[in-house]
């Protein structure tokens, strides 16, 4: 992170356009959010239907990798950064009741909005709760998957939140996330920008680098893809995005 960038304020910072995503989702942001989105990324409009529109209204991933996760009724997932819960549920409906899905978010509002929709739809396997990426309220090897969709380029501790993926993941369990990283290393104009920063640009890290700290945490890389259909829609993040090639990925890797 650059050094302007105080790490306080930008929790601020991101909690504060997250806070606006859970509770005013019709808002503009510099990014897209809602169905229409999680429909072009590749969602399956069947799992969809399935879950309440007000999960996937606050709905702020940037890619798709349920295909690559497989997931197999009974397994235990752990959602990091899980927003207002729609791949949490989109989760719950493939490891079925006999597995469980947990979510992890720092921001409250998030957390309240996704726990309120599970108990009011009597979802009993799901359950979010309020913490850090960078320092998991887990055990060792508690999870089949983790999963995380456009939160880890927000961590400026992104080599911690790889080790406790490890950590937390059970022998040969995989981790898979879609996320946004830059093929060009960013200059200190853009991620000393908050604003930027919290809208998942500032923080993208060169994608050489973002996958050897993947590697460097003992998980060893299966697939990586690219999300072309997904893109930034204000001015300032389209530009910044074409100028640096940063772009959206999925991927899947397994813990050895
Ligand atoms: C772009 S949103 C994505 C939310 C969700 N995964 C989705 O697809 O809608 C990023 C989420 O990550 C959370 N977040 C960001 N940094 C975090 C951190 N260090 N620890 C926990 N949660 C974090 C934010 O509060 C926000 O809800």
């Amino acid at each position: 992170m650059s050094k302007v960038l105080d790490k306080e304020k930008l929790e601020q910072e991101i909690k504060s356009i997250y806070r606006e995503v859970a509770e005013s989702a019709e808002e503009e942001f510099h990014f897209e959010t809602g169905r229409v989105l999680a429909e072009r990324l590749g969602y399956n409009s069947d799992d969809l239907d399935k879950i309440p529109e007000a999960a996937i209204n606050s709905y702020a991933g940037v890619g798709y990798y349920f295909d690559l996760a497989d997931l197999k009724p009974g397994e235990k997932v752990l959602d990091l950064g899980s927003g207002s819960g729609m791949d949490s549920f989109v989760a719950m409906l493939h490891v079925t009741k006999s597995g469980t899905v947990t979510g992890l978010d720092m921001t409250e509002e998030q957390v309240q909005k996704a726990s309120t929709i599970a108990d009011d739809n009597d979802f009993h396997n799901v359950s979010f709760r309020q913490g850090y990426i960078e320092k998991l309220p887990f055990e060792d090897a508690s999870f089949d998957v983790v999963m995380s969709n456009g939160v880890i380029n927000l961590s400026a501790e992104k080599d911690r939140v790889f080790k406790e993926v490890s950590r937390v993941l059970k022998p040969g369990g995989r981790l898979v996330l879609s996320d946004i990283i830059s093929e060009e290393q960013l200059p200190d104009s853009i991620k000393s920008d908050a604003d930027l920063w919290a809208s998942c640009i500032g923080g993208a890290t060169q994608e050489d680098s973002y996958l050897s700290l993947i590697k460097k945490a003992g998980l060893e890389l299966q697939e990586v893809r690219e999300n072309p259909m997904y893109k930034f829609i204000s001015e300032s993040a389209e530009n910044a995005s074409q100028k640096y090639g940063i772009k959206s990925i999925s991927l899947i890797a397994r813990k050895k």
